[in-house]
């Protein structure tokens, strides 16, 4: 279960837990997330202050009417599983009516922390409660709060028994050392700090992040040399300095300065296999309306080209992204695919893209008003620097096999591409003058 702050229990699948204050929001919030995540779980246990205002969390606890909204509206219109997290009540018979309440809207399974709201950490937690609570349920429930008693794998069994529940979420016992869910007992914690720094590295965590996650990891061996140095620490270097890491983060470092000089390199062109076998050229391209004149495209003039070519005029799909309505555009010409690497909110934009990044291979004009600067013109000159003298990537006029010119072959801007073979049927009426010529 992943929550925004801890990692509380880990399971193989991501279940969202967030905090609401009505069903309408609620509503809105899990529909956004509803085909990411496995179940939704909404939190009525969170007693910060942050919470609490906004009238969400534990302030719930004193609106079973809200609580029941939410959670209906949930239940009826979400596709994945809805659960929800609480704290206990002072009063037993307000804990049983919140509790079937809950129940009663259908909801698939129930955590409760086993402490009152205004109650801190160090409180006891009140397995007893869960468990009578447990007893008079039917939906399973999820124990939580024990985290002091959490110090082995067994341990989190004997908690989940003493709650009479079905399961456990962990919190704080995961974030002291996440090798508790290890079933051949905790590893050292030095050694898990260590395996924390290389996720924190891969993953380019923040140095604060990571440096308080250490803190939390060595909270009970404070006194040790590393932790106290931890404290101190300043800056991402120093800490894998303390933790014998120098050579981990050199490597992380230098593995990732590569592939940005990559990235910048080719400022992300690409040419990759399609499932189908074509191939797709792909470039970070956009079409800036205000840069062309009100009757000229990019798409015009790729039609013009295919008319002056004598070759199937290309061929548009787009698709629409559902969760936010942004379009992408393959252009197909002559079994080659084009496409620019952004999302659009038009298919108009989309497409014009997907013709500028075909423009480009072609060596041809996209129609752009004269002497305007766009910031397609980085790209546009990577290409021309680094891939179009490449035999691979340049378009080859009569791939289609379409239009009876299948065989002809001349490459954009009237240059011949040595690699294909050049058969010309002169006797083709639909042959231009330029390729008769080279063919003859
Ligand atoms: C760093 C941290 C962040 C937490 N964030 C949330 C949260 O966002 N929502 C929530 O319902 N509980 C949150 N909790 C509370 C835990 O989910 C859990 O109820 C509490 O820590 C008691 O369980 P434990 O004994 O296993 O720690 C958080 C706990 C910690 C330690």
């Amino acid at each position: 279960m992943l929550n925004f702050g801890v990692l509380t229990a880990l399971f193989l699948e991501v279940c969202i837990l967030t905090g609401t204050a009505n069903a309408k929001t609620a509503l809105k919030a899990a529909k956004k997330i509803e085909q990411d995540v496995s179940a939704i779980d909404i939190n009525m246990g969170c007693p910060k202050e942050f919470s609490l205002k906004g009238g969400m969390g534990a302030a719930l606890l004193k609106k079973p009417e809200t609580i029941k909204e939410i959670l209906t509206t949930l239940v009826k219109n979400v596709s994945i599983p809805v659960t929800c997290k609480i704290r206990l009540l002072p009063d037993m018979e307000d804990n049983i009516k919140l509790v079937q309440l809950i129940q009663d809207t259908g909801v698939s399974a129930l955590g409760i922390h086993g402490r009152l709201t205004e109650e801190r950490p160090r409180h006891p937690n009140r397995n007893h409660i869960i468990k009578s609570l447990t007893d008079i349920l039917h939906i399973p429930v999820i124990a939580n709060g024990g985290s002091k008693e959490i110090l082995h794998y067994s341990d989190i069994d004997k908690f989940r028994e003493s709650c009479g529940a079905s399961s456990v979420m962990i919190a704080r016992a995961a974030e002291w050392n996440t090798s508790i869910f290890r079933s051949d007992g905790p590893l050292p914690v030095k050694d898990v700090v260590k395996e924390y720094i290389k996720v924190a590295l891969d993953m380019d965590n923040g140095f604060v992040n990571t440096k308080y996650c250490i803190l939390m990891m060595m909270r009970s061996d404070m006194d040790q040399q590393e932790g106290l140095d931890t404290q101190d620490s300043k800056g991402l270097e120093e800490l894998c300095d303390i933790w014998g890491m120098s050579d981990y983060l050199k490597k992380v470092t230098m593995e990732r300065k590569a592939k940005q000089d990559q990235v910048d390199k080719y400022l992300g062109v690409k040419r990759r296999k399609l499932e189908d076998g074509k191939y797709c050229i792909e470039m970070p391209i956009r079409f800036y309306k205000k840069d062309y004149p009100v009757s000229i495209s990019p798409k015009l003039k790729l039609y013009e080209w295919t008319k002056r070519n004598h070759v199937v005029k290309p061929n548009y799909l787009t698709t629409e992204r559902t969760q936010d309505r942004c379009f992408k555009c393959v252009m197909e010409l002559e079994n080659v695919c084009y496409t620019s690497t952004f999302w659009e909110k038009s298919k108009q934009l989309a497409e014009q893209a997907a013709a500028i990044v075909g423009l480009t291979v072609l060596n041809e004009d996209d129609g752009r008003k004269p002497d305007i600067e766009s910031a397609n013109d980085d790209v546009i000159s990577v290409w021309r620097r680094e891939f179009q003298d490449d035999t691979i990537y340049r378009h080859k006029v009569g791939n289609s096999g379409k239009d009876g010119n299948s065989n002809m072959v001349a490459s954009s801007g009237d240059k011949v591409d040595d690699n294909k073979t050049v058969t010309c049927d002169i006797s083709n009426e639909n042959c231009t003058e330029s390729n008769k010529k080279k063919c003859s």
